[in-house]
């Protein structure tokens, strides 16, 4: 983190459902709560506002929050929709807002360092890319419908969800952007109870539960996304392996704390991948490690990225890079839709 990370002070907080955000007042301790959001993004004590409603309420929020000069963090997907996420992009433009989307992972130290030894050439030229995400929260039948299979609340399924975070790694890591898509997404759990009522009326389900993208990055390497939230057996799992001429990194979320590394140039007998245990000496580790091997996890991916966000060194990810990941999401299911290759808007 390049400058000085304010102190934070959490003032107020919102939901819909009123007795949501009391208690998590209470439990996180924040200064109140409050049953309408507009007294957060209309306040004259609020700098900060933080949107982690469903996605198809974020672009509202922002686009009052934008209106009144806040800052604006925003949870991915940044949008159901491209044309939303172009609006949200434009409204904060317009009102030269800093804004942060947590499009947390690219932050994370392995891929800080793995986009650097690219960067540097250690790979070589690269040629193949394949990442993945998947869960398998959602494999349960009788989990009920909510707006996370709803398409117009959701914008997508687990493409739209996790996929925000595939396609943006891929974005990332390779410091270049994917221009084309060819995608299959299939539906496995047609429908789902309305709610958790025995009984209860089923919902049709009209997003994805997994889905494969074959990708062509605008610099040459192409190479496939998976995701699923039905991937039975894998609680939660994302990753990359890409490949280059002289060399090869692979990374996967549940070994979060090591790179995997392979270079063509090392001595035959001893070639193949070795481990690198991260530590303070990597790129966003130095802030919570003493020595290397000691690990952190998932919340400090926001950790890091508010950190970022709040020293403002320009290093966390923008709504310009939610809206990339949109424009992708958005070319994969009109090529899901249409059996075609469909470039990137
Ligand atoms: N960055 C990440 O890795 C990550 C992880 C989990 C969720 N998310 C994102 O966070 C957002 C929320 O997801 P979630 O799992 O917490 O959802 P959730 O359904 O568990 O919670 C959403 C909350 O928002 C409230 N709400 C709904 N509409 C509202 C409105 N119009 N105004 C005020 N409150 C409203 C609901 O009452 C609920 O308490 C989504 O965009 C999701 O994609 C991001």
């Amino acid at each position: 983190m390049g400058g000085h990370v304010p102190a934070v002070e959490l003032m107020r907080i919102s939901d819909e459902v009123p007795e949501r955000a009391a208690a998590a007042a209470a439990r996180f301790g924040w200064r109140e709560s409050c049953p309408d959001w507009r007294d957060i993004t209309r306040s004259a004590d609020i700098d900060l506002v933080d949107v982690v409603t469903p996605n198809d309420a974020h672009k509202e929020v922002v686009l009052d929050a934008a209106a009144q000069g806040k800052a604006i963090v925003c949870e991915k997907p940044l949008a159901p929709t491209l044309e939303h996420a172009v609006e949200m992009v434009e409204a904060v433009e317009r009102a030269c807002v800093p804004t942060c989307v947590c499009l947390v992972y690219r932050m994370w130290p392995a891929v800080q360092l793995a986009r650097l030894l690219i960067a540097r050439g250690d790979l070589g030229s690269v040629h193949s890319y394949r990442g993945y995400f998947l869960q398998d929260y959602a494999l349960d039948p009788s989990m009920p419908f909510t707006w996370r299979f709803d398409r117009n609340r959701a914008g997508a399924g687990s493409i739209g969800d996790i996929g925000s975070h595939a396609i943006d790694l891929a974005e990332f890591l390779l410091d270049d952007e994917i221009v084309s898509v060819f995608a299959v997404t299939r539906t496995i759990i047609s429908e789902r109870p309305a709610d958790e009522t025995i009984g209860a009326r089923p919902v049709r389900v009209e997003v994805d539960d997994e889905a494969d993208l074959l990708i062509k990055f605008a610099a040459g390497p192409q190479g496939v996304i998976q995701t699923s939230w039905i991937s039975t057996g894998t609680k939660t799992d994302w990753g990359f392996e890409i490949r280059g001429r002289k060399g090869a990194i692979t990374f996967s979320w549940s070994r979060a704390n090591e790179l995997r590394l392979y270079l063509a140039s090392d001595p035959a007998e001893t070639q193949g991948f070795k481990t690198i245990v991260l530590g303070p000496q990597h790129p966003n580790a130095e802030y919570f490690w003493p020595l290397p091997g000691l690990n952190i996890g998932y919340q400090e991916a926001f950790v890091i990225t508010l950190g970022h966000f709040l020293s403002g060194d320009g290093d966390a990810p923008t709504f310009r890079e939610g809206q990339r990941a949109t424009a992708v999401i958005d070319a994969a299911l009109r090529s899901a839709e249409s059996g075609t290759w469909k470039n990137v808007a």
